[in-house]
């Protein structure tokens, strides 16, 4: 069910779940102010309790209020990239916080969203916490039908239309007395450099399993019913459906499902889990994918999206 903005608000502030619009992904969102909603998020999306939320905020100017003892730069990355696709691992201030939200960890993520209806609602609610709007482990949603396919279309959602970003925030923890990047996203590596002065390295989240830096980031992720085959050399038999780009030539037997032009990573990106979703759609079973794309800036993301997709768990 779409519904307005001044509507969404109402029902956040009323204790109810809505999905609403960001630049990157739908978020399914819950206010901060209400426990029984936060549970309603966990339980609707079927998400692990130990899978902790981001906050987000409508101003970096609210931070100080939810957060402290603040690692060098965390605010000329505020500056910088706020509102927009960053979300920053901070030390919590526990007693405003909820334990559910932060999984009893003693830091939450936070996120100035710039969508401006993202914006708006913000400023009618207060804080709200967001997962993406998907079944834990399915496809992001970067449309209001992808949310209407998970939750069903009496579902309340604030149409956007599409998601401009198409993936997930960026996320940045302190450890060890430097950023490091616990979840890839919108934002490459390289985009920090200005700002830090080196490019924060992306964590290995195995490594740390019993104590993961970014929970979320040890579960099934992003995947389609229909198995991917990720491969850098299509082969010449191939028949049957091809996720790949407009530009490359694949051999004739198969269906190309096209991320765009293969030049563009900001193309793929804000494609990538529509074309997912229509393998479900269209009952496909199994898809090869061409991951020959370059080890830099946004195509880490994307290719990092498309492995885990493709994990059979
Ligand atoms: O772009 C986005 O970030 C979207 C939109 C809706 O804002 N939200 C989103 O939320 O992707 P979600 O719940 O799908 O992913 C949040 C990630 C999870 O991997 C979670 O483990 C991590 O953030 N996270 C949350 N709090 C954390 C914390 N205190 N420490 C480490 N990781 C945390
Ligand atoms: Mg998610």
């Amino acid at each position: 069910m779409r519904i307005t903005i001044e509507k969404a608000a109402e029902l956040l502030n009323a204790g109810e779940v809505v999905a609403v619009p960001t630049e990157t992904v739908y978020g399914l969102a819950a206010s901060l102010k209400y426990p029984q909603a936060i549970s309603q998020v966990f339980s609707l999306k079927g998400r692990p309790s130990n899978n902790p939320l981001i906050v987000h905020l409508s101003s970096s100017a609210d931070l100080s209020r939810y957060a402290h003892n603040f690692p060098p730069h965390t605010f000329e990355l505020t500056k910088i990239f706020w509102p927009g696709p960053l979300t920053l691992v901070l030390p919590a201030i526990i007693e405003i916080i909820p334990e559910t939200v932060r999984a009893r960890l003693p830091t939450a993520a936070f996120r100035v969203p710039s969508h401006p209806m993202a914006q708006k609602l913000l400023s009618l609610t207060g804080p709200l916490v967001m997962p993406s709007a998907n079944l834990s482990g399915s496809p992001s949603a970067t449309d209001p039908m992808h949310v209407e396919a998970d939750f069903g279309v009496d579902f309340p959602v604030v149409d956007g239309g599409s998601c401009t970003q198409g993936v997930e925030s960026t996320i940045l923890c302190w450890q060890a007395g430097k950023w490091v990047i616990a979840r890839l996203g919108a934002l490459a590596p390289e985009s920090f450099f200005s700002v830090l002065g080196y490019c924060p390295q992306v964590v290995d989240t195995k490594q740390g399993a019993k104590s993961p830096i970014c929970p979320g980031q040890l579960y099934r992720h992003y995947a389609p019913k229909a198995h991917l085959i990720l491969t850098k050399r299509t082969p010449d038999n191939c028949q049957g459906v091809l996720i790949g780009f407009s530009d490359r030539h694949y051999p004739g037997g198969c269906r190309l499902l096209s991320l765009g032009d293969s030049q563009i990573p900001e193309q793929a990106a804000e494609r990538l889990y529509a074309v997912l979703r229509q393998l479900d759609q269209e009952g496909i079973a199994e898809a090869w994918v061409d991951v020959d794309l370059p080890d830099e800036g946004l195509w880490l993301t994307l290719k990092e999206r498309l492995s885990k997709a493709a994990l059979d768990f």
